[in-house]
C-alpha cells in the first residue's frame, strides 16, 4: 500500500498505441518515494464521457487531453475540472480554445521570433447568419487579393489561421492558383504566409513539461518516414534556438505537450507551426523517439501528481512582452530571457532534481519494457491496425529495425 494514490485520466479519441505504452510503464513505475519522504502511487483510467453535475468532484488529478479540441462536451467538462477543482491539465482547453495557430503567430511577433510574413484574408464565402449581409454590404471593404498576396510574395502558402494535419495547406505560385485556392477555402478563414524557401532543415520538436526532444523531419515523406533519425543534424547554436522558442512557446500560452515546427536556413530559425493541441505520438511516426516520448511523458505527470504541482491558468503575457518590447536587447538576449521565464514556469531545476532522486529508474523501467513481449505485440496489433495486410510485413520490419537501433543506442 502507498501512502499517497494518484489518478491520472486519460482523454482519448481513436488512440490506442501510446495510451497502453503509457498505461504499462505507469504499473511498471510501482511507488515512488516523493520529497515529502510518503509514498506515492499513480495509476491511470481512461476517461468515458458522460452527464456531469458541474458541482461533482473528479477522481482524477491530472488529464491528459486528446480530445477536447474537437469533441465539446469532454471540452466543457475540462474546464470545468480546471475551474472548479485545480485538476491539472495537459493542455489548457482555455488557451487552445482562444489562441489558435493565429494568435500564437502574433505573440511570437512580437516577442521578436522570425515569423514569415502574414496576412490574414478575410472568409471567401458569407457566413451562415443572418446578419451577414447587411453586416458585409456596409463595412467588408473590397479587397484585390492580387494585390494582397505580392505583398506577401510568392511562393506563399495559404492555409487556416487555426490550422491542423495540413488540412487546406496548400503553396501558391502565382496569380492563378492563389484565385483557385482562395475560391475552394469557401468558410475557412485563411492566412497567406510567406514561404520559407531553400530551407536547409525542417526540425520538428516535441516539448512535453521542460524535455524537448529535436527531430529531423521530411514532409515530403509518407507518415511512416517522415521522423529521421538522425542526432546531429544541426549546430549547438541552433538546436538551442529551437529548444528555447518550443519552450518559450509552452510556457507562454501555459501548453505543456506540444510540438513545434521551424524551418532552418543557415543560422535563421523560422517557426511556421507551434501550436499543437494534440501532437502526434503515435508509435508508427515516432517509431525510435517513441520511448523517449513515453519517458518523457511518464516523468512530467509524474512530477506533476507528486509534487502537487499549481496548474497554472494565468498568462502572465506582461512579462514576456516586456522582454520583447525592449529595444535594447538583441535577438540573442532576448531569446536567453524567455528561456529563463520558461524554465521558472517548468520549475526546471525542481523538475531534473526530482527525476535524479525519485525516478531514478526510469530509464531501466523503459529499456526493460522497449525489450519485452509486451512492447512487440503493441508494435504487432499497431502495425496490423494501420496498414493494410499486404504491407504488414514491410512495416513491421521498418519500425522494427528502428526500435533494435533505439535499443543498441540505449543499452
Ligand atoms: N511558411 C512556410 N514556408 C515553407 N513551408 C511551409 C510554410 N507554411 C507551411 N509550410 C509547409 O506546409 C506544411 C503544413 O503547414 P502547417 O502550418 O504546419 O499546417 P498544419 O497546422 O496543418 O500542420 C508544413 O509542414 C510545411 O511543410
Ligand atoms: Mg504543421
Amino acid at each position: 500500500m502507498a501512502d499517497v494514490e494518484h489518478t491520472i485520466g486519460l482523454l482519448l479519441g481513436t488512440e490506442d498505441d501510446w495510451p497502453r505504452a503509457y498505461e504499462a510503464l505507469l504499473r511498471r513505475l510501482g511507488i515512488v518515494t516523493g520529497p515529502d519522504g510518503r509514498s506515492h502511487r499513480v495509476g491511470s483510467e481512461r476517461v468515458t464521457i458522460e452527464p456531469f453535475n458541474l458541482r461533482d468532484k473528479p477522481r482524477h488529478e491530472l488529464v491528459i487531453d486528446r480530445l477536447a479540441y474537437w469533441y465539446y462536451h469532454p471540452r466543457e467538462w475540462l474546464k470545468k475540472i480546471s475551474l472548479m477543482d485545480d485538476v491539472y491539465l495537459l493542455n489548457s482547453p482555455f488557451t487552445f480554445q482562444s489562441m489558435e495557430k493565429h494568435a500564437a503567430y502574433c505573440a511570437m511577433i512580437r516577442l521578436g521570433l522570425k515569423v514569415p510574413e502574414t496576412v490574414l484574408v478575410p472568409y471567401k464565402n458569407p457566413l451562415d447568419n443572418s446578419r451577414y449581409a447587411y453586416t458585409a454590404a456596409r463595412y467588408n471593404k473590397e479587397f484585390d487579393l492580387d494585390a494582397t498576396a505580392a505583398q506577401v510574395g510568392y511562393p506563399l502558402f495559404m492555409k487556416p489561421y487555426d490550422g491542423g494535419a495540413w488540412v487546406g495547406v496548400s503553396k501558391i505560385r502565382n496569380s492563378d492558383e492563389l484565385h483557385s485556392a482562395y475560391d475552394a477555402s469557401g468558410e475557412r478563414l485563411m492566412h497567406l504566409q510567406a514561404a520559407v524557401e531553400d530551407y536547409d532543415v525542417f526540425a520538428r520538436s516535441l516539448t512535453i513539461g521542460p524535455e524537448t526532444m529535436v527531430m529531423k523531419f521530411r514532409p515530403e515523406q509518407p507518415m511512416h518516414a517522415r521522423y529521421e533519425v538522425d542526432h546531429g543534424f544541426l549546430t549547438a547554436d541552433v538546436g538551442h534556438e529551437v529548444v528555447t522558442i518550443s519552450r518559450l512557446v509552452n510556457a507562454f500560452f501555459r501548453w505543456e505537450f506540444n510540438s513545434c515546427e521551424s524551418l532552418v536556413r543557415g543560422t535563421d530559425v523560422y517557426p511556421i507551426d507551434y501550436a499543437n493541441a494534440c501532437p502526434d505520438v503515435a508509435v508508427t511516426s515516432l517509431h525510435y523517439y517513441f520511448p523517449w516520448a513515453m519517458s518523457a511523458l511518464l516523468r512530467w505527470t509524474v512530477f506533476c501528481v507528486v509534487t502537487g504541482r499549481k496548474p497554472r491558468l494565468d498568462m502572465d503575457t506582461s512579462r514576456y512582452f516586456a522582454i520583447g518590447d525592449d529595444p535594447s536587447l538583441s535577438y540573442a538576449e532576448k531569446l536567453g530571457e524567455y528561456r529563463r521565464l520558461a524554465d521558472e514556469y517548468f520549475e526546471t531545476e525542481r523538475y531534473e532534481e526530482f527525476c535524479d532522486k525519485h525516478l531514478r529508474n526510469v530509464d531501466a523501467i523503459v529499456y526493460d519494457w522497449v525489450t519485452s513481449e509486451e512492447f512487440r505485440s503493441l508494435l504487432r496489433e499497431t502495425v496490423r491496425a494501420t496498414y493494410p495486410v499486404h504491407e504488414h510485413e514491410k512495416f513491421l520490419g521498418h519500425f522494427g529495425g528502428l526500435i533494435d537501433a533505439w535499443v543498441r543506442d540505449h543499452s
